[in-house]
């Protein structure tokens, strides 16, 4: 058995996207232990029914909960919009942290003239939870969401700078700068990829992306809560998905930013 802050910090997502808040959480907090679930066989979460997304989150949050991890990071906002409350639930007293929640704060931190745009997954822009989530610290600010499912597999895909990319977000950004938005919050695990793309497209925004935000939370929740781990220097890293598909090293290198080693299959349910 080890000691509570020697256990590692259990991070999960639909997929790869996840992988942009692991390397947020190795920079902010190199000592941590982390072991990383990404359900690779199910992935896209973005369009699949409130039910379905609920079900497969328990089964990843027991699978992490027996991996005996300290605190749970929720880095797929998907998840965090509609099993959000299942996942804490099943935490009880252990700190949960999502992307929702700290992209929300980041937001309402960067917004100048209270008109935050976000773009997300298709679900996640239906479940309505930024809004909920930015208007419960501030009533008063205007949120304009816009679904943008074609960018994950664009990602995905390693399109990073490709014109038909381009084209794409100028699209799905249209209606948003049209409201004057001065803030952008990157609601999907996939889009902090596009950061520089969409600062060409429209560099007059701050964009907020949740990696980074969700790596600060996740430190103040540790520190709070008494589990950081201060005094290790050789930290493990436990990459788990639910398959392995073609081209998944590289992807997952992209998202990592560093080589991806030590990653095993674990089916789910
Ligand atoms: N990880 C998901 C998110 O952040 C995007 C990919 C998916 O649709 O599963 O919303």
């Amino acid at each position: 058995m080890m000691d509570n802050a020697s256990r590692p910090i259990g991070v999960f997502d639909s997929g790869v996207g996840g992988l942009t808040v692991v390397r947020a959480l190795m920079e902010r907090l190199p000592m941590e232990n982390i072991v990383y679930f990404g359900d690779t066989a199910r992935v896209p979460y973005g369009v699949k029914s409130r039910n379905t997304i609920e079900q497969f989150t328990t089964q990843i949050v027991d699978f992490l909960l027996k991996n005996e991890v300290k605190a749970l990071v929720v880095a797929c906002n998907t998840i965090a919009a509609v099993a959000g409350y299942r996942v804490c639930k099943m935490a009880g007293a252990m700190p949960v942290t999502d992307v929702i929640a700290a992209g929300a704060q980041a937001a309402l931190n960067t917004t100048q003239n209270g008109n935050i745009g976000v773009i997300a997954t298709t679900t996640t822009v239906n479940s309505n939870a930024y809004a909920r989530a930015i208007h419960s610290k501030a009533p008063q600010a205007r949120v304009l969401s816009q679904a943008a499912p074609l960018l994950v597999p664009l990602v995905e895909e390693g399109w990073l700078d490709h014109e038909v990319t381009r084209l794409t977000v100028r699209e799905y950004l249209k209606p948003l700068l049209a409201e004057q938005i001065d803030t952008l919050v990157l609601g999907c695990t996939h889009y902090p990829l596009l950061k520089p793309l969409i600062m060409s497209e429209a560099p007059r925004l701050a964009l907020v992306d949740s990696s980074t935000t969700t790596a600060d939370a996740v430190a103040l929740a540790l520190e709070e809560n008494g589990l950081l781990n201060r005094n290790n220097t050789a930290p493990d890293y436990r990459f788990y998905v639910s398959d392995i598909p073609l081209r998944f090293q590289t992807i997952g290198e992209r998202f990592l930013g560093r080589s991806l080693e030590q990653i095993e299959m674990m089916g789910l349910g």
